[in-house]
């Protein structure tokens, strides 16, 4: 069914030499998680870097963004191409952070996910609520606009070839990890956006990640839910052992 995915963004973190410690570290243990796609997504600076210390390993390397455009006068933007031409094969789009911080927009990041299509990469497309929108009882709502918006104009064939992610806002960087239940009530809902906007063989084959606060040692409850597909990790995907440890919870 759904091959498990155990991701990791390095977000503004790490230097080269560290970069490339850790990414050969998982690459000489991958081979020890037959069954699970390990990615790793450095700072785009370090992409060529971590590519050459994974090569010849099953991980895979992703961006953290991209620029929509495929070239021209867009001073310091990547474009998709770029990211495949330095050994990206994954892109994660509309992250909160970029949402929040950068004010990226839906719209943007839809225009973001057509371009990695076109450029052949895989794109991780990160939706979730934050605490407000939770307590009030918005968190479907959210997640529906999120949803409609961020996938706007996607094909049927280009839904397959796309991964959501589901990160509550409030459990990023925060250590408040959302409850198993928390966590499967809405991949399940996002799997039912999927069946309604496309069809239910769809739903089943797209993979969705659960991201915030995801460690070792909570890792195996939320990943043995049934519509979680595996974790899009930040603070604990810098070490080895704890991001092999969370790949180790879904084995
Ligand atoms: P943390 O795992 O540090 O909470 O970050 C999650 C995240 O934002 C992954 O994209």
């Amino acid at each position: 069914m759904r091959k498990l995915l155990i991701a990791g963004n390095w977000k503004m973190n790490m230097d080269r030499g560290s970069a490339v410690q850790l990414a050969q570290g998982i690459a000489a243990r991958a081979a020890e998680f037959p069954g699970i796609d390990l990615l790793v997504c450095p700072p785009s600076i370090y992409i060529a870097p971590v590519a050459d210390a994974v090569a010849g390993s099953a991980v895979a390397v992703g961006g953290q963004n991209m620029y929509h455009q495929t070239n021209g006068a867009y001073t310091g933007e990547i474009s998709g191409a770029m990211l495949q031409d330095v050994g990206a094969t994954y892109v994660i789009l509309g992250h909160s952070e970029r949402r929040t911080l950068m004010g990226e927009t839906d719209e943007d990041v839809n225009a973001k996910l057509l371009a990695a299509l076109n450029a052949g990469l895989t794109p991780i497309v990160c939706v979730g609520e934050i605490l407000d929108q939770r307590e009030a009882g918005q968190t479907p709502q959210v997640i529906r606009s999120q949803f409609t918006r961020s996938l706007a104009g996607l094909t049927a064939e280009q839904m397959t070839q796309t991964v959501l992610a589901y990160e509550p806002v409030w459990a990023i960087g925060t250590g408040k990890v959302a409850t198993p239940d928390q966590a499967e009530e809405v991949h399940a809902d996002l799997r039912k956006l999927l069946a309604e906007y496309y069809n239910n063989a769809i739903a089943q084959q797209v993979r969705i990640l659960y991201g915030g606060s995801m460690k070792a040692s909570n890792a195996a409850q939320l990943i043995a839910q049934p519509n979680v597909d595996g974790g899009l990790i930040g603070g604990a995907s810098l070490k080895v052992e704890e991001f092999l440890g969370i790949a180790r919870a879904g084995m």
